[in-house]
């Protein structure tokens, strides 16, 4: 481990997808690649954290020296969620299913001849981080992501009060500007006390500006 401002300090990030079974070999999932979750890892580990890495299943590799926990559906990733705390601060980068089908199907679904499907029907998943913000072992800093495509400040400043967490990292993933799944982000840091837009630039860039205030809001 390295030494630094964060060292002895416990850090939980969730990454990655999460991928929510229609039946065996049929799922339902997203664009996120991991690749701004994993990289904040890096850069909380360079700055001496232990990290807990839940990750669903991602495209990049998970990475090197954290503790990682691999999961596949937003349930799973509740449990390991809850299972690695306490922690010192949470981080909630993962891109979680909001829905799962209610009853997947344990046989491979088959085409009936008749043209149509029976449609399928949707739940709730688990909000892992409202969930966390609430619970009594909830660490000193929890920290949200807001990934929309419109109205991103109203969206992330809602979701600030409604989730209950300490900041929310709001990103832009229009299509256009080739954010999910790429190497670049652009991120505004919504907090009580006010937003603080970043210009665009690596998501490993974004990682180490955010690890340095992780550590100075832990100081
Ligand atoms: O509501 P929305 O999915 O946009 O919220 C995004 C934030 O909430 C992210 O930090 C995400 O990791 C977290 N989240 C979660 N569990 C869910 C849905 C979202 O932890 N079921």
């Amino acid at each position: 481990l390295a030494e630094g401002p964060l060292s002895g300090k416990h850090i939980l990030l969730t990454s990655g997808p999460t991928h929510e079974p229609i039946d065996p070999v049929r799922y339902i999932a997203n664009r996120s690649s991991g690749a701004q979750g994993t990289a904040l890892a890096r850069a909380l580990m360079g700055l001496g954290a232990s990290v807990t890495f839940v990750t669903g299943p991602a495209l990049v590799p998970p990475p090197a020296g954290a503790s990682v926990v691999k999961v596949e559906t937003a349930r799973q990733m509740h449990e390991a969620v809850f299972a690695a705390l306490p922690a010192d601060a949470a981080v909630f980068a993962a891109a979680v299913a909001d829905w799962r089908v209610v009853d997947a199907s344990d046989k491979k679904i088959k085409k009936d001849g008749s043209g149509r499907i029976a449609p399928l029907e949707f739940t709730e998943n688990p909000d892992i981080l409202a969930e966390v913000s609430k619970s009594p072992q909830r660490p000193g800093l929890v920290i949200g992501f807001a990934a929309e495509t419109n109205d991103l400040i109203a969206h992330a400043e809602a979701k600030l009060k409604r989730k209950g967490c300490d900041w929310i990292i709001a990103n832009d993933v229009s299509p256009e500007t080739g954010i999910m799944g790429g190497s670049e982000n652009a991120v505004t840091i919504l907090t009580a006390a006010g937003a603080d837009a970043l210009p665009r630039m690596s998501k490993d860039q974004v990682a180490q500006q955010l690890a340095a205030r992780i550590a100075e809001a832990l100081r």
